[in-house]
């Protein structure tokens, strides 16, 4: 007997309209049924951070997190930040300071790090570890994020 649920949501601007599984995670609704394969799957139980998405507007894990629970709310996702073309300033910072490696954590730290930086414009090195700190990466050695974060500041503070 199917056990579908209906849900309903906006994901970065678009409503959308699902039959679910209860226990379909959020991270795989948005990679498998929508496509959206920016958001990255590390660890699956809320430890690195890579699936890391905006939910109404805050950072959460979406592998911690239902797809039906997010009925009726607000997602936003790594592919609303910009293209290639006009990259988001944390994204043209990442680039220039060389704050990814293999990347698999990127799109994690990003939508993390937009929220940081709009409620914290001006952070210092402290402030921009303690709002990493829950993302894990393997290969940068986290200097050139904290690097990126800095002239991603800067960037926005002349737009
Ligand atoms: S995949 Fe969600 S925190 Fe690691
Ligand atoms: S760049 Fe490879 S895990 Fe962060």
């Amino acid at each position: 007997m199917s056990n579908l649920k209906p849900i309903q949501l906006t994901v970065n601007g678009e409503t959308y309209e699902r039959d679910v599984e209860p226990r379909l995670l959020l991270s795989d609704f948005l990679r498998h049924d929508l496509g959206l394969t920016g958001t990255h799957v590390g660890c699956e139980h809320g430890v690195c951070g890579a699936c890391t998405v905006l939910f109404d507007g805050q950072p959460v894990r979406s592998c911690l997190i239902f797809a039906v629970q997010a009925n009726g709310h607000q997602v936003t996702t790594v592919e609303a930040l910009g293209t290639v073309d006009h990259l988001h300033p944390l994204q043209a910072a990442f680039h220039e300071k060389h704050a990814l490696q293999c990347g698999y954590c990127t799109p994690g730290f990003l939508m993390a790090l937009v929220p940081f930086l709009e409620k914290n414009p001006d952070p210092s090195e402290d402030e921009i570890r303690e709002a990493i700190s829950g993302n894990l990466c393997r290969c940068t050695g986290y200097q050139n994020i904290v690097d990126a974060v800095k002239l991603a500041a800067e960037k926005m503070a002349v737009q």
